[in-house]
């Protein structure tokens, strides 16, 4: 049987018959054992794909392509603004290192289920280290390198890593990061230190590794290849940290078969991707657009993908996204909406992207943060191409809500992220779970199960697996996100309604920036919230209300707080704004009203709770927040 090829008839197949649609996309991947089932729901409450086949999926990115012949088509391009540098590796290169590293870590003592934790920048060897685990079965964890050092112990405690692994460095336009003293001190603050750690030396960066550490070359120059591990498809592939609403980051668990179906699905049926053409997923390797759409699946279907190190703008300018695109032939582009609003700032007439031939680019995806239709009609014109919107998670790994534009394409409406993807039973509820209708704003849930390639659970985490996703709208899981379907089935995402918050695309929890500024000595309580930022979408603000002995000045204060963020997050966190206040909102029972806050910063109506504690409260924070609105 074959995948349907037009979009109602995937959904309607997907919903009904979910066996047949999912085990007929199934035939894409390369089986050591084919699963005669798709979905089970033994020992799981949203159920397990593929549960008897196996496969590995190092061998689905790239050793199939080279025994089919393709062995010099063009695997990875890595592009840096920063060195600057291209570099080309076709399959065989690429199955050569990944076969090699294989055998480094191997030679560690790292085997098939065993953690490997990667903090490394946007260079070739990442994407090798990734799929060097996945050739062996053992399960890779990478860090954002925007993230500090007690981010990272965080995550090696979790983990248990056998191994990590790390480069000197990366780099920002305004300075080099040195990683390996922030190893060095995660490893310190760790509890759970992996016996081995290799790094892959970059030029321009001074520190030195710890005694005892591998060097990436000088390891791999002496590696023997190691051969493929046959994994189940329920096996995991990889742990993937993401904000929650707490100060710990939940790690989302990623299997092996589900994930390698929905990654050629998507890559085929919703950005139009196939063998030989060219990918670019402008994205970091340490959050899920990368994983998904730089590493996985564009080599899964054997077509290029590329790996950009650099910024929209400034490096060298805001045309270089049209320099790389014309360069490498782009066919797809997959980005943010703020590195779009960053490049409408510097040139607003897109003049840099007329001196580009963009020919080969068909279209242009973003996600990540609400596509505003200012943006949205900007791009729009200024390339002449269908800009599309999709909406998803690092749970599901793929998207929820797209067009499916390699199928027979939607019409594109402005604001949303168009229509759900086949296996998605996207509904928006009211807060009893009951369905709303047409344009009613609610709650953003799946019915379960979800499809293949989304979250296998949470590392460790059952009870909280339980408690995030499916405890408040039972037999369904929660999003997190609130929004409304139109009458034509568009769902339009209007934002969080937790306390987690996009800032750049980039997902951040208020509640860990809260634990962080609550630690400064001065600090009685605080609330920090989400408020509105022209160029990255959401930025976050801190209010703290001052022990009655504190007499740190409200300047020196926002200076050391936010100090303290960047040493303890890390400068992806972004955090600048601090206001000193008498007093936070609170129910009686002593709960901050987080959201009452955020509808004062916007200026907007609300609603006084009946359970508030004291309404004095918020006159006085309108007079600090929106100091017009209180007059
Ligand atoms: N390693 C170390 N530091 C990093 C980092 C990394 N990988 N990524 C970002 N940072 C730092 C930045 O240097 C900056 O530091 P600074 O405060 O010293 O200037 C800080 O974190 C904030 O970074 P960011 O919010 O990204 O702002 P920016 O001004 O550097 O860049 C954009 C703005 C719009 C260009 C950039 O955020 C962007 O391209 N966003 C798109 C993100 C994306 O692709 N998300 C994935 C979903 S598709
Ligand atoms: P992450 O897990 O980092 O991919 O962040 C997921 C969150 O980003 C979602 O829950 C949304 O809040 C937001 N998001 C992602 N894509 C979109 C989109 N296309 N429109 C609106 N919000 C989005």
């Amino acid at each position: 049987m074959t995948n349907p090829n037009t979009y109602s008839e995937a959904v309607r197949q997907s919903l009904q018959d979910p066996e047949s649609f999912w085990l007929s996309a199934a035939e894409a991947v390369d089986w050591y054992v084919k699963p005669s089932r798709a979905l089970s729901h033994e020992g799981t409450s949203s159920g397990t794909w593929f549960p008897d086949g196996t496969l590995n999926t190092c061998v689905n990115a790239l050793d199939r392509h080279v025994a089919a012949g393709h062995g010099d088509r063009t695997a990875l391009v890595y592009d840096s603004a920063m060195v600057p540098t291209q570099r080309t590796y076709s399959y065989r290169e690429l199955l050569d290192e990944v076969s090699r590293f294989a055998g480094v870590l191997s030679g560690q003592d790292v085997v098939t289920g065993d953690r490997v934790v990667i903090y490394m920048p946007m260079i070739p060897e990442t994407v090798i280290a990734m799929l060097a685990c996945a050739r062996i079965g053992a399960v890779h964890s990478v860090v954002f390198g925007g993230f500090a050092a007690e981010e990272l112990a965080k995550r090696i405690d979790d983990a248990e890593p056998v191994a990590l692994v790390t480069a000197s460095g990366g780099l920002e336009p305004t300075r080099r990061v040195e990683y390996l003293p922030i190893v060095s001190e995660a490893l310190r603050l760790s509890e759970r230190a992996p016996k081995a750690v290799i790094a892959k030396r970059r030029e321009g960066f001074t520190a030195a590794p710890d005694q005892g550490w591998l060097d990436w070359d000088a390891a791999i120059a002496d590696a023997l290849p190691a051969d493929p591990v046959p994994v189940r498809a329920t096996d995991p592939l990889y742990i993937l940290y993401t904000s929650g609403t707490t100060d710990k980051p939940k790690g989302v668990v990623r299997d092996n078969g589900g994930h390698a179906v929905a990654m050629t699905w998507s890559m085929r049926n919703i950005y139009g991707i196939g063998p030989g053409e060219v990918m670019w997923a402008a994205s970091d390797v340490g959050w899920v657009v990368g994983h998904s759409y730089i590493v996985y699946a564009p080599l899964l279907v054997g077509a290029t993908t590329l790996l950009y190190e650099g910024k929209p703008t400034g490096t060298p300018d805001a045309g270089a996204f049209w320099r790389v695109a014309a360069d490498h032939h782009v066919n797809a582009l997959f980005t943010a909406p703020t590195a779009l609003r960053a490049i409408r700032k510097e040139d607003p007439d897109a003049a840099l992207a007329a001196d580009h031939d963009l020919t080969g680019l068909r279209a242009v995806f973003v996600a990540g943060e609400r596509l505003d239709p200012s943006t949205y009609e900007w791009t729009t014109t200024a390339l002449g191409l269908p800009v599309i919107d999709h909406w998803w998670q690092t749970e599901t790994g793929w998207a929820i809500s797209a067009n499916p534009w390699g199928m027979d394409g939607m019409p594109v409406k402005p604001g949303s992220s168009s229509v759900p993807m086949p296996g998605y039973d996207v509904q928006v509820v009211n807060e009893s779970g009951e369905p709303v209708g047409p344009g009613v704003e609610g709650s953003i849930v799946i019915g379960l199960p979800l499809p293949p390639g989304t979250l296998a659970g949470l590392w460790r985490g059952e009870d909280r697996f339980q408690r995030s996703y499916l405890a408040a709208f039972p037999g369904k899981y929660s999003t997190g996100d609130s929004g409304y379907l139109d009458e034509d089935g568009y769902l339009f995402v209007l934002g969080r309604s937790d306390d987690v918050i996009n800032v750049a695309g980039h997902r951040l929890s208020t509640g860990r920036m809260e634990a962080v500024v609550s630690a400064h000595p001065a600090v009685a309580e605080c609330a920090v919230i989400g408020i509105a930022d022209q160029l990255k979408g959401q930025r976050p603000s801190g209010y703290v209300v001052l022990k009655a002995d504190a007499t740190v000045a409200p300047e020196k204060l926002r200076a050391e707080v936010v100090q303290l963020v960047r040493d303890r997050i890390g400068a992806v966190a972004a955090f600048r704004d601090l206001t000193v206040v008498d007093a936070l909102p609170k129910t009686r029972s002593g709960k901050i009203l987080r959201k009452v806050m955020r509808h004062i910063t916007a200026g907007e109506e609300y609603t006084v709770p009946s359970t508030i504690d004291d309404s004095g409260v918020l006159v006085g924070l309108h007079e600090r927040l929106s100091p017009d609105l209180a007059q």
